[in-house]
């Protein structure tokens, strides 16, 4: 295990009808003019929003709202917030929604109080200062409502980057696992799959003896993998909404990723195709996931005979470790199948085409230089061919 700090300061309000309590949350952590921010409308139809302002209200906690975010944020609202929040004088940000709208969330709290272009974050500049920002959580997906990360795309190419630091991390998140029940079952297969990717992206190590959160992160995909069929055949199953949600605020805030090496490699390549073609993140890992995986199998076929044994209960098959490895790829494609999710490039629109132009962004994008990955560092070739193998 290598040295690690770990620090992870997010007040978390689990259950339903703490969104009532979303005023007393603000208060507590120093908020008394707060922006409202949400997306394409989901809160509003749903009564969140309203219920949400009543609770700000109760506390004496004045507003202004900004609504709009679209799946992918862009940066367009996010120079709008920024000047609202200025001209506001807003000392606290407040997302109503999924990770996009957290996501811009913070990206606006961090620009109010930087003086230069709010992008220079997402260009590899550490957030240090922001203003303080909280969640009512709509959607497990992203894990943005416990992580210090945020992700916008810029509409001017289409440049969808990360920004980090611990400025970005929420101070309160509050998680009502019924505020999921009205998603979409696309959107909540694609957000469990984004929870297991984000699993994923720490298990493929190269460093040795982390038994603790190999151990974490199988118990995680277990559970997401056993409740997940639960909230696909009833969206309205409370209990299995809330290990789901609760395992995507695991999945993401760190715990699980401390004392080891992260790939990220599937991320940074599933980030040009939701660029380009403004699919879901999800949806778009559900097929890079896979491919990524069958490319990367003879790095370590041991890591990957371990997941398929522990997590997909596959045989072991001793005289050829490989055929157990490859058992557990197909497992993955057949659940990732049997919550809706697409495996195939057609299926979200992408295009051949576009496969070279994509691969050279993924590994020169965010600073990176030339490489994705660390489990395996991928050149652009074999970026390429990950992409080609979802043909
Ligand atoms: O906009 P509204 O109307 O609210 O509709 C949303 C949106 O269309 C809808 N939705 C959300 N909650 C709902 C609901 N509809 C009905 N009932 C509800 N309760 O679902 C759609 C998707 O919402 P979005 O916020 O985009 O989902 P998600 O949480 O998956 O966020 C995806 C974004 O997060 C980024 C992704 O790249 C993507 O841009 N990520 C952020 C990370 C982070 N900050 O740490 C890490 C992730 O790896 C990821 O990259
Ligand atoms: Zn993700």
């Amino acid at each position: 295990m290598e040295n690690f700090t770990f620090y992870s300061p997010t007040y978390f309000a689990f259950g339903n009808g703490e969104e009532n309590h979303t005023g007393s949350y603000i208060k507590r952590f120093g908020g008394s003019r707060v922006l409202i921010h949400y997306g394409g409308g989901s809160v509003v139809r749903s009564g969140l929003l309203d219920r949400v302002k009543k609770s700000l209200e109760e506390e004496d906690i004045s507003y202004v709202e900004l609504g709009g975010v679209k799946p992918n944020p862009r940066s367009g609202l996010v120079y709008e917030g920024i000047e609202l929040c200025r001209k506001e004088h807003v000392d606290f940000v407040l997302a109503v929604g999924g990770g996009s709208t957290i996501d811009s969330a913070k990206a606006i709290a961090a620009g109010s109080v930087y003086d230069g272009d709010f992008w220079d974050y997402y260009q590899g500049k550490k957030v240090e200062k922001a203003l303080p920002v909280g969640t009512v959580l709509t959607i497990a997906a992203a894990g943005s409502e416990g992580s210090p990360d945020s992700v916008i795309t810029k509409e001017e190419g289409m440049l969808k980057r990360g920004a980090t630091g611990e400025g970005l991390r929420p101070k309160f998140s509050v998680l009502n696992p019924a505020l999921t029940q009205t998603l979409p079952a696309y959107q909540t297969a694609a957000g469990i799959t984004d929870i297991m990717a984000h699993l994923f992206e720490r298990y493929f190590t190269n460093t040795e003896n982390v038994e603790v959160t190999d151990r974490l992160i199988e118990g995680l995909l277990l559970s997401v993998i056993h409740e997940a069929p639960k909230v696909i055949a009833d969206p309205d199953d409370y209990q299995a909404r809330a290990n789901i949600m609760w395992a995507g605020m695991m999945a993401h805030n760190n715990s699980c990723g401390v004392g080891r090496e992260q790939d990220w490699g599937s991320h940074d390549i599933e980030h040009e195709l939701s660029a380009v073609y403004d699919c879901t993140h999800g949806a778009g890992l559900a097929m890079v996931v896979p491919a990524w995986m069958t490319y990367n199998l003879k790095h370590d076929v041991n890591r990957f005979v371990q997941l398929a044994v522990r997590v997909w209960g596959c045989q072991m098959d001793f005289q050829n470790p490989e055929v157990t490895a490859r058992a557990g790829i197909r497992a993955l494609k057949n659940f990732l199948r049997s919550i809706g999710m697409p495996l195939n490039f057609g299926e979200i629109g992408a295009k051949e085409e576009d496969i070279k132009k994509m691969a050279h962004t993924s590994c020169y994008g965010n600073g990176r230089k030339g490489t994705v990955g660390k489990f395996v560092r991928l050149g652009e070739e074999d970026v390429e061919k990950i992409y080609r193998l979802m043909l």
